[in-house]
């Protein structure tokens, strides 16, 4: 059974909120609870302000290593972390991700922050958040040390998978595959995938990632969420949906994958998050794609009538 929910936080800070999921989730914050007075804290060195139009509330342009505030918050959503995982000065990486972390770990009763399915590594299994972790590069690494001391201050942790959707093209090559075969496909390119195109991924959209972060504000426990779709589709499988919302017909051009490292499989075990938060993603892979072409305006006249989610 879901924990019951909580009433309407007043005060909220929101670390990474310049950034891709943080400013969905800023915004979404706002609509649903219009009277909280929201601070976000963002050093834009990845984000961009573009995000935020429509934003109604503070912005504090800071690593939030340095952030102090004298002010207390009834909750913190930390999503603040370098994202870009070919980024390997490990003393970064490490301290920016985990000392932003602990800075704000104190700040409220409800500490909620971003995890990943990173942390869990190479590996052809089903993930659940009993499966030990086994970070591959610096990033997951850090994202493990967050998990450890999340533990000890009774923090609740939400292990995205592959997002995509609406205002991530500021992460440039470090955007989702979806978004960088949409950009492909839509300039007449043929879409480049490693050999053959069947590595799965479970890609989740936005929408439901804020949706599920929130339901971990309302309703979560102290300890790790998995936030996914719940089921790993290919690359062939996306590049079938985006010609369908796109109104194309391009093949995949298939090419050798260069690093030693690689997940070719996620898939997210949801059952702790039905259970505990009664999280349940609303879009499959062809209908969030659908939605996210229509958001960004490229949708095919005839797939745009069809955009849908189950519920
Ligand atoms: N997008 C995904 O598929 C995915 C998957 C798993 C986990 N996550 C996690 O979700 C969170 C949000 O990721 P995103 O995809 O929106 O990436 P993003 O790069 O768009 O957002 C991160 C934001 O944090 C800011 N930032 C980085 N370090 C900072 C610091 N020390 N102080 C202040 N601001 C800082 C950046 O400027 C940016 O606005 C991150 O913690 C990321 O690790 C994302």
């Amino acid at each position: 059974m879901p924990a019951k929910k909580k009433s309407a936080p007043d005060r909220i800070l929101l670390t990474g909120g310049a950034g891709f999921i943080g400013s969905n989730l800023a915004l979404e914050i706002e609509r649903r609870w219009p009277s909280a007075r929201v601070t976000i804290v963002d050093d834009f060195r990845s984000g961009d302000f573009r995000n935020l139009t429509g934003f109604r509330g503070d912005v504090v342009a800071k690593n939030a290593v340095d952030y102090a505030p004298r002010a207390t918050f009834d909750i913190v959503f930390h999503l603040a972390s370098i994202t870009d995982t070919t980024v390997h000065d490990q003393r970064l990486q490490v301290h920016d991700n985990v000392e932003g972390f602990r800075a704000v770990l104190g700040l409220a009763p409800r500490v909620v922050y971003a995890s990943s399915a990173a942390t869990y590594g190479i590996t052809d299994e089903r993930m659940s958040e009993t499966t030990p972790p086994r970070p591959a590069n610096v990033y997951a690494f850090s994202k493990v040390v967050l998990d450890n001391i999340a533990r000890e201050h009774g923090a609740i942790g939400v292990r995205y998978f592959n997002v995509y959707g609406p205002r991530e093209a500021h992460k440039k090559a470090a955007a989702s595959m979806i978004y960088q075969l949409a950009v492909q496909m839509r300039s007449g390119r043929r879409p480049r995938v490693f050999k053959h195109g069947e590595q799965k991924r479970d890609f989740v959209y936005v929408k439901d990632v804020v949706t599920g972060t929130l339901l971990a504000a309302e309703r979560g426990r102290p300890g790790v969420y998995n936030i996914g779709s719940g089921l790993a589709r290919s690359f062939n499988d996306i590049i079938a949906a985006l010609n369908s919302a796109l109104g194309l017909s391009l093949d995949p051009d298939y090419f050798d994958c260069p690093y030693d490292f690689y997940q070719t499989f996620t898939e997210a075990d949801l059952a702790k998050a039905q259970r505990e938060l009664g999280y349940e993603p609303r879009f499959d892979l062809e209908t969030g794609i659908r939605d996210y072409a229509k958001w960004l305006g490229w949708a095919a006249a005839r797939a745009g009538r069809e955009v849908d989610a189950k519920k």
